[in-house]
């Protein structure tokens, strides 16, 4: 896994040197994109791929794929275009578990390609000799049990009736589906042909060419198109009984029909979000911004496929009281996926500029006080992601992290994101909000479809908008942010206004006095997330049958005030809360809310621990992979 660097400079030295000569003197080369100047820089060695860019880089994806739902593997076809030096004999690609059947070159002609040893995190390289091929052909099947793809039975579904899939490619997941570079400073544009089971739909992260398919031998036949580069994590696909429905000139939403009407009811502010985002930091740069509300067990919030955002059914809590979590997918249409991170390592490029961008479309749409709420939970979560991380003194609190050894997905914590927004709110107190904004517009123009990493940043930072002068630098203090452990001294808390009062009232419930009942009344979904998480984890049964009964709380529908819920019944080994968990444990798999509750059940010995493994044993089987894996490794 360590770089072979002679290797890679003389590549790099034949690339910059053919760079000039291709073109006049070796004409009959077809002329080849120059290496991203980004993915030179040391910074940018992406330690979870066995990709080689400097020698040989994917630069498009043709997917030809049959999804073959009794099977549960995608079948067919993906071919490659490759830019490589006119002298590069290979090119090496990531595949976990994928099923080779063979490789070929555009002609037909078959080519040599062998399959390493695999690593439990990474995969094994697929490397294919190139014979002088700048396009190969690798026909295969999906892994099976893959992690990116869930196959869903009918039971798992709204509808009851017909069976779906839907894919989750962040972070190195795709590895498992798509054979390419899956990296995330490798972009590529892409198209597929996906042939789905009659009467399901096919949708992409991507131009849909054929909305309603066209009739094929076994199915229909959909289209895709994406004619911008993207990291190959935002690949996306899903299938099922979809419908869509408009929600405003250039943002729609699909989901299975019993549900559309609801869902798009809660969602009618998302063509707003669009404009106001577009009044922040330049414009909306993918054409279409539609959503897809998945089937319960998706195991995210939400995910930012480029023109597709998916999100879990769990925002839809009836009241809009959830949006927030589309302001933060569609902020990712700027942070993310228009300059996304270029390592895993630099992910808190992605969610703590998210994170931070997030808020500023909340503030815009629905005011500085509902924004300095979630500003202010935020805050509550990063103090309970430091501690989560063993303290201020850990690595694991930094943003840039080292992940040798890991998997990426033990580096996504709250720290990316909540330490990473509060770092851009440190900025923006330190330059004022003005200079602020004009920079960040410019910085997403200026790296516009490109990989960036955290050291890319920091220079653009200093060249762009500190430009030496000293002051400023020690306010800030860019390096200690970014690359020490802990919370910088300088770092701005937003504080909401409202917090205070909430505080109060859950002191002086706690202590005996009635549950506040008129003002829960009038709350709105953070005063009553901030209440229920702020009583003190030690309470009565009595206290606790008396804040049940006054809200509700054991039937709520609003899946983040249920989650506080049920963790303050868990902490004081609260018997009669135990069916309304084992219920939102079975019926949703978003891991945010999954793990930790399994995690505080596990804490709780001799009580908490036959429940953690008798609902386990239930509904494990309904998670996806992502969640699975992580709740694995809590009950055992
Ligand atoms: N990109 C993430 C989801 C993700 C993170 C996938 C890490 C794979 C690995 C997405 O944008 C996200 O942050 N989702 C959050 C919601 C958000 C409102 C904080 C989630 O899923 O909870
Ligand atoms: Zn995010």
């Amino acid at each position: 896994m360590t770089l072979n660097k002679t290797a890679a400079r003389a590549a790099l030295l034949a690339l910059l040197l053919c760079g000039a000569a291709a073109t006049a003197v070796m004409a009959a080369t077809p002329a080849q994109p120059p290496v991203p100047a980004i993915l030179m820089t040391p910074e940018a060695r992406d330690i979870h791929s066995y990709a080689q860019p400097l020698v040989a880089r994917v630069t498009h994806v043709d997917l030809d794929l049959t999804a073959d739902f009794a099977g549960q593997k995608m079948t067919g076809t993906a071919a490659l275009d490759i830019a490589a030096a006119p002298d590069a004999k290979e090119v090496v690609l990531d595949s976990k578990g994928l099923v080779i059947k063979g490789v070929a070159d555009a002609k037909g002609v078959a080519l040599p390609w062998t399959l390493g040893k695999a690593d439990p995190i990474l995969g094994a390289p697929l490397t294919v000799t190139l014979n002088g091929a700048r396009r190969i052909v690798v026909s295969y099947d999906s892994a099976p049990g893959g992690a990116a793809l869930q196959w869903l039975t009918p039971a798992q579904t709204a509808g009851k009736k017909t069976p779906y899939l839907f894919s989750q490619g962040e972070a190195i997941l795709n590895r498992t589906w798509i054979p390419t570079q899956d990296s995330p400073g490798i972009r590529q544009t892409w198209t597929a042909r996906i042939v789905a089971p009659e009467g399901l739909k096919a949708v992409m992260s991507a131009e849909m060419l054929t909305p309603d398919g066209e009739p094929v031998a076994g199915g229909s036949l959909y289209r895709f198109r994406m004619d911008k580069p993207v990291a190959s994590y935002l690949i996306a696909i899903a299938i099922g009984d979809l419908a869509f429905k408009p929600l405003g000139a250039r943002t729609g939403v699909y989901t299975e029909p019993s549900v559309l009407d609801k869902t798009a009811d809660e969602l009618v502010d998302v063509e707003k979000m669009v404009e106001a985002a577009e009044s922040l930091y330049g414009p909306y740069a993918w054409g279409r911004y539609d959503l897809l509300v998945l089937p319960p067990s998706f195991p995210f919030g939400g995910m930012e496929n480029p023109r597709l955002t998916f999100a879990t059914p769990t925002i839809i809590a009836g009241d809009r009281s959830l949006v927030s979590l589309v302001a933060h997918e569609l902020a990712h249409s700027w942070s993310g996926n228009l300059v996304n991170n270029a390592t895993w390592s630099d992910f808190w490029l992605n969610e703590g500029f998210t994170d931070y961008f997030e808020n500023r479309i909340m503030e815009k749409l629905y005011g500085k006080e509902r924004a300095d709420m979630l500003a202010d939970l935020g805050w509550s979560d990063l103090q309970e992601a430091i501690k989560d991380a063993g303290g201020p003194a850990s690595p694991n609190t930094k943003l840039h992290l080292d992940l040798t050894g890991r998997d990426p997905d033990d580096g996504m914590t709250d720290i990316a994101y909540q330490k990473g927004a509060t770092f851009l709110r440190t900025i923006e107190k330190a330059v004022g909000r003005e200079r602020w904004d004009a920079y960040l517009k410019a910085y997403f123009a200026r790296h516009a479809f490109q990989s960036q990493t955290t050291a890319g940043f920091v220079a653009d930072l200093r060249a762009n908008l500190i430009k030496g002068d000293p002051k400023l630098e020690a306010a800030i203090g860019i390096d200690k942010w970014v690359y020490e452990a802990g919370l910088p001294g300088n770092a701005v808390h937003v504080q909401s206004a409202a917090f205070p009062a909430v505080d109060a009232l859950a002191a002086a419930f706690a202590k005996g006095g009635p549950a506040p009942s008129a003002k829960w009344t009038a709350w709105s979904t953070p005063e009553r997330t901030r209440f229920v998480a702020s009583l003190p984890r030690q309470l009565s049964a009595e206290r606790l049958a008396a804040l049940d009964k006054a809200f509700g709380l054991s039937a709520q529908g609003n899946s983040e005030i249920r989650f506080v819920w049920l963790q303050l019944a868990i902490a004081n080994r609260y018997d009669p809360a135990t069916p309304s968990l084992e219920a939102f444990l079975t019926d949703q798999g978003r891991r945010k809310f999954v793990a930790p509750l399994f995690k505080d059940l596990m804490e709780q010995g001799t009580w908490g621990q036959p429940i953690a493994k008798r609902v386990y044993a239930k509904t494990r089987p309904l998670y996806h992979a992502v969640t699975r894996q992580t709740v694995d490794t809590i009950v055992k």
